[in-house]
């Protein structure tokens, strides 16, 4: 076959947890994939270890690798096998160890007759190693015969709006825009990344339907039962708004409520539209948010960073927020995002709920009266599940291509309300979302990242609740199943309010 190049892929903090659990076995299915399509490739673990302990753990990491159910496992045993041999560890800890590693790569080139296609960084590492890595990656490793450079940037991307800014204007003076590939593993989601396509593809009938004359709410929910020790430093630093609300579900809230792309296969068209409707989004008042916090949470900091006994954090590890968008279409309809940890159930959905006819409120058991709703369930942890679901009361959706239609669905024990009642569809193959980006980088499609202008737009969007936040005290809850109605919350006006009275907890701590 003839030869499409070869791609060099360097992944840093290569036995770190998320290349254990996701990375290698991404790039593992990129390379099944890309092996019969004339690529060739070579893989580097990068890590600051030495080499005597970095090979191991790379290698154990290697030997774990699985072969997807739906392929062929002989033929996949063999791939595995070439796979572990085209892969080695580097300690990558000083500029001269890349600038060894960039000619290797190009001695390999050279000895091989091989024309480089590209060359992929994966930087699984702390943020702030980020610039000092972009600056060695531009100064020596860059392919120095036309191939193009790739760099994959996993979040925290700053703190707050200036800190975001700061990192970006660092990070722009060593590499371009189109060579970064800021990842929000959330946009791998098969759910997730089916809600564009998805409204695109039934235009015709959502278009009169999607908007403020007939959505009563927007609900983008994530739900943890974990809490979460073992990164309390971490997370006490950032908080449950800063962890996955100014992030995952915000990309959530634009995929529903964004124009549609005419083009929804263009980046730059798909980009855009997004970062127009930041334009849009209503500032958040202080009263948009409710805050908790669980009990433990302030006896887990303490003990992991040897605080005082006088020590209080004020990290929300549980937050409800009413986003407005002011425009034509969704003027008036709250978009509900809740995220929190150590909550009684585990579960990740977005549901877009329509009003009911006037007439269904004297005949609620008419069919069209019952509740209408589209759910994009992109489920949580490695328990996804995903699944569209419509009421059957609302309209029979084309059904993507690469899904299926289901009538049972056990994974799912949604919102008390049969499963009878829609129509749902789920995809043929379950995918991870790390496997998924992996291979929307090789196709160099931008659209499912997050570019800078959209990311600065987020943090302009929720520095300045963050900024009011951190002069409060959640609201402490008990955590876990002694959790009950604790945190529930209800909005009037545009503003959010716990139902039940503060239970104190610890006399200490002031509820907020
Ligand atoms: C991460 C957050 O970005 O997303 C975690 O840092 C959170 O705190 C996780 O648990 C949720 O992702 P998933 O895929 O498990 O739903």
């Amino acid at each position: 076959k003839e030869s499409n190049g070869h791609i060099s892929v360097v992944i840093l903090g290569a036995t770190g947890d998320l290349a254990r659990k996701y990375l290698w076995q991404g790039f593992f299915h990129h390379y099944m994939e890309q092996v019969t399509n004339g690529y060739s490739f070579s893989f580097y673990g990068g890590a600051l270890a030495e080499a005597d302990q970095g090979n191991p753990a790379l290698f154990e990491i290697l030997k774990g690798l699985r072969c997807p159910s739906e392929v062929d496992q002989q033929k996949c045993a063999l791939l595995k096998e070439q796979f572990l041999k085209l892969s080695q560890y580097r300690q990558l800890r000083t500029a001269e160890q890349y600038s060894a590693l960039h000619e290797e790569i190009n001695t390999q080139l050279k000895q091989e007759e091989l024309v480089e296609a590209g060359r992929l960084f994966y930087l699984s590492v702390p943020a702030f190693a980020y610039v000092e890595i972009a600056e060695r990656i531009n100064s020596s490793c860059r392919p120095t015969t036309g191939g193009w450079l790739r760099v994959v940037l996993e979040k925290p991307f700053g703190h707050d709006y200036d800190s975001a800014q700061s990192l970006a204007v660092d990070l722009e003076k060593y590499l371009r825009q189109d060579e970064m590939y800021r990842i929000d593993h959330y946009l791998g989601k098969q759910a997730v990344a089916q809600i564009l396509p998805f409204r695109h593809d039934n235009a015709k009938l959502l278009y009169p339907l999607w908007n403020r004359h007939h959505v009563e709410k927007v609900e983008i929910i994530l739900k943890e039962t974990l809490d979460v020790k073992g990164r309390t430093q971490f997370y006490n630093q950032y908080g449950v708004i800063r962890d996955v609300i100014q992030n995952h579900l915000t990309e959530i809230l634009m995929l529903i409520a964004m124009e549609i792309p005419y083009n929804v296969n263009d980046p730059q068209e798909v980009l855009g539209k997004k970062l127009k409707l930041y334009t849009n989004l209503q500032d958040l008042s202080r009263r948009s948010a409710v805050v908790g916090q669980y009990q433990n949470f302030n006896f887990e900091v303490k003990e992991e960073l040897n605080k005082t006994v006088d020590y209080v954090s004020n990290t929300a590890t549980f937050a409800g927020v009413a986003v407005y968008i002011e425009n034509v279409q969704w003027d008036g309809v709250p978009f509900i995002l809740t995220s929190g940890k150590a909550l009684d159930e585990r579960v990740g959905y977005a549901r877009i709920v329509f009003r009911n006819p006037t007439f269904c409120v004297q005949n609620e058991e008419a069919m069209h009266c019952k509740l209408r709703q589209v759910i994009f369930y992109f489920g949580h942890g490695s328990l996804q599940h995903p699944a569209i679901l419509v009421s059957k009361s609302l309209f029979k959706p084309i059904l993507p291509s690469g899904w299926k239609e289901v009538t049972e669905y056990p994974e799912l024990t949604l919102l008390g309300q049969p499963l009878s009642e829609y129509y749902i569809y789920t995809p043929v193959t379950q995918s991870e979302p790390y496997t998924i980006l992996i291979s929307l980088i090789f196709q160099g499609k931008h659209d499912s990242f997050v570019s800078t202008e959209n990311l600065l737009a987020s943090w302009k969007f929720w520095s300045p609740l963050l900024h009011s936040l951190s002069l409060h005290m959640p609201r402490l809850y008990p955590g876990g199943n002694d959790n009950n109605n604790f945190l529930d919350f209800e909005l009037k006006g545009h503003e959010l309010s716990f139902i039940q009275e503060p239970v104190v907890i610890s006399s200490n701590i002031q509820d907020e």
